[in-house]
């Protein structure tokens, strides 16, 4: 975030050892004290974590990489806001990727390691008129739990995947310089290269896979993500179906 670094004050991280929701704190604070662009709220256990669509986030103390980031992307329209998703989820990519293979991006925004999840995201845009004025990725990395409840069937953890524990830390910073590039990009107005990326890094990207929707299962590939983060998926027919988030199941 170099030139931007320049206009305004560095990045602030403030760590905590519990709290409900690292979104939740941040959002509380900004009301009281604007920080930096870029700056994160990181937390060590959520006793709130707050998932997709008024899920939970449950992780274990101390073991994974719970945190929030705030932008203040007001150059970016509305209808444009899923690129704040799609830098995150390059970011969060290419931070694990170091550490493993396998990694994909499931649309809109989970990271996948294989078939599992290995990272969920709860990004909170707040609009102003026809743009964007805030927004809070809140980030939810699973690093050294060696289980899950029943609840998260399909969760993976980096532990689990190399037998190794791993810093914590180290996955945050090599997050950050990733996203605060990346965003630095998206302020060049680079979005084509961003959407681009991200196409390049989904899970199912090639071949036909089994879906299902309100009218029930059927087999598509991935046609192509619109600009306004909409999946649009072809069936054998050429039928192209056009899906919001949760319209579609991956089966
Ligand atoms: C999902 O359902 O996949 C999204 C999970 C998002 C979890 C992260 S953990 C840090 C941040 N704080 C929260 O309360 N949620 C997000």
């Amino acid at each position: 975030m170099d030139n931007y670094q320049e206009k305004e004050s560095a990045p602030r991280i403030i760590r905590l050892d519990e709290i409900g929701s690292t979104n939740g704190y941040l959002r509380e604070h900004l009301r009281k004290e604007k920080l930096p662009e870029g700056s994160v709220v990181m937390a060590g256990f959520q006793t709130a974590g707050r998932g997709q669509q008024g899920n939970t986030w449950e992780a274990g103390p101390g073991k994974n990489l719970l945190f929030s980031v705030v932008l203040y992307p007001d150059c970016i329209p509305a209808n444009r806001q899923f690129l704040i998703s799609q830098i995150a989820a390059l970011s969060v990519k290419e931070a694990l990727e170091r550490r493993t293979d396998g990694i994909t991006v499931k649309w809109p925004n989970d990271i996948y390691w294989k078939d599992k999840k290995i990272c969920g995201m709860l990004v909170e845009n707040d609009l102003m008129g026809a743009t964007l004025f805030r927004s809070i990725i809140g980030i939810g990395i699973n690093v050294n739990q060696t289980a899950f409840t029943p609840h998260a069937p399909n969760a993976v953890s980096l532990v689990q995947i190399t037998g190794k524990t791993h810093d914590r830390e180290e996955i945050l910073d090599a997050f950050l310089s990733r996203f605060y590039g990346y965003y630095l990009r998206l302020l060049q107005e680079k979005e084509e290269e961003i959407r681009e990326a991200y196409r390049q890094v989904l899970y199912r990207k090639n071949g036909y896979h089994p879906y299902s929707d309100a009218d029930g299962p059927f087999t598509a590939r991935i046609r192509d993500i619109e600009p306004t983060g909409h999946l649009l998926l072809q069936l054998k027919s050429g039928e192209v179906r056009r899906y919001a988030f949760k319209e579609v199941i991956y089966r």
